[in-house]
């Protein structure tokens, strides 16, 4: 039997890159690739891109460029670009970095295997089309190899949403869900694997509709899955939290009470010109609706700050909606030109404005999430346990509200699910003890 191929896979960006790494390579496996951990032995590199923000599509070309010394060493190693960045940028990268061997955008990875035939005859490969086939699908079920206790599961991709700052629905495309029946099969497979907790996975995962009474439906099914113990979801958009799924959050013992839901900005006219298609109060209502449902709920979000249009008076509603609501955890960042998108045609707020704003912004919700972290101190929380800790009979593991917790765990196995009094608040993690 020949050597197997070595595949070395770069990830940026989402989840549902990770995901989409996982299932490349077990494409790949069944051309006779096994993942490397090291760029150096590799025979192909796949870098899977984000193109979400300019820095994130920008550090593509400059990895490119790490990634050159080692194919003047060794002329057969193939080179491709996958993810958001290849279907964007297209022939642009092949022209722009003549090494590279192959561009594959998110919606043909079943095609690899026949791309990889392309290179091995020593011709390149693109593809970036928008195939009526699911790759999902075509591509072949999951290995029964043993796996870790928490695994993603992409539900949904696309988005019809077309805020005014975003490149998904170019990047992904339409909004298209994937029929239950097999995410139901794709969830079994991963419990045999050894799988606990699953994240279902969607750029607007709640306006999933491929199951009757779409996500929490889907949600429901999943519940009656033998041996999974957690379910979670992200990311969703405010106007598709419908009644059935916010109802599931108080209902459903397996759905964790942590709710990713970005609103962007807290200011109406922001929200309008970024065509979020809801106001402020709108978002409060709902949030009011969610945690009616289940109190204990950890929010987290996603905030834009300096996008164009944006004064100060913006801003100030944005930071009064942070305070009013109250984040466990938040994802902020400036404002970054897309090219293609509506917002890029407006006139750009200086760079030094947006900084300021972020760093205020981040300093507000840095506070809520250490406030939200201290007020665990004394509580029992649930913790799916991971991996083992730094420190000597140590263990790390998840609790309910997706906060990393580490306790001196010695007769615990990963995967078990055990009870921990938490003693400590730490920089990003809590600390605690088994009961
Ligand atoms: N600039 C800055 N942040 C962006 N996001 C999406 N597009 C942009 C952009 N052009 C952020 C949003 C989104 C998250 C995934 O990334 O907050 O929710
Ligand atoms: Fe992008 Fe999310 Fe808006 Fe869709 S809902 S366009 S993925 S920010």
């Amino acid at each position: 039997m020949s050597e197997p191929k070595k595949l070395f896979i770069k990830t940026y960006g989402c989840q549902m890159n990770v995901y989409d790494s996982e299932r490349m390579a077990e494409a790949l496996g069944g051309k006779g690739y096994v993942e490397t951990k090291s760029a150096e032995d590799a025979d192909m590199i796949l870098m899977n891109t984000c193109h979400i923000r300019e820095k994130a599509a920008e550090k593509v070309y400059s990895e490119l460029g790490r990634f050159k010394g080692l194919k003047e060493k060794n002329p057969d190693l193939k080179i491709g670009v996958a993810g958001c960045v290849a279907q964007a940028e297209g022939e642009e990268i092949m022209r722009r970095q003549p090494m590279v061997d192959l561009v594959v955008g998110p919606q043909s990875y079943h095609r690899l295997p026949a791309m990889d035939d392309a290179l091995q005859k020593g011709e390149k490969a693109l593809d970036t089309d928008f195939p009526e086939d699911d790759k999902f699908e075509t591509l072949k079920s999951r290995p029964k190899a043993k796996r870790g206790p928490t695994a993603f599961l992409t539900v949904q991709e696309g988005c019809d949403k077309f805020c005014a700052f975003c490149v998904v629905p170019y990047t992904r495309g339409a909004e298209v869900s994937r029929p239950s029946e097999r995410i139901i099969r794709e969830a079994n497979e991963l419990v045999e694997a050894g799988v606990k907790e699953i994240t279902l996975l969607g750029q607007n995962v709640n306006a999933y509709h491929g199951h009757e009474g779409g996500l929490a439906g889907l949600i429901w099914a999943l519940d009656k899955v033998d041996g999974l113990e957690r379910i979670r979801f992200t990311t969703s958009h405010p106007n598709d939290m419908d009644d059935a799924l916010i109802e599931a959050h108080g209902t459903c013992d397996k759905l964790m009470p942590y709710l990713h839901l970005p609103v962007q900005s807290g200011s109406d006219r922001i929200l309008k010109a970024m065509n979020r298609k809801h106001t402020r109060d709108e978002y409060f209502k709902l949030i009011d609706r969610i945690r009616s449902a289940r109190p204990d709920l950890l929010l987290s979000g996603d905030f834009i700050v300096g996008f164009p249009g944006e004064t100060e008076a913006d801003f100030e509603d944005t930071l009064d909606l942070i305070r009013t609501v109250h984040y466990g955890q938040a994802y902020s960042f400036k404002y970054s030109t897309r090219p293609g998108t509506p917002a890029a045609e407006k006139t750009q707020l200086p760079d030094d404005v947006a900084s300021d704003r972020l760093q205020r912004l981040q300093t507000l919700l840095g506070d809520q999430q250490r406030a939200t972290q201290e007020s665990m101190v004394g509580k029992t929380v649930k913790v799916l346990f991971e991996k083992a800790g730094r420190e000597a009979g140590q263990m790390i593991g998840k609790s309910e509200y997706l906060h990393a917790v580490f306790a001196p765990a010695t007769d615990v196995a990963i995967g078990d699910v055990r009870s921990v009094r938490i003693t400590k608040s730490e920089r990003n993690s809590l600390g605690g003890e088994l009961i």
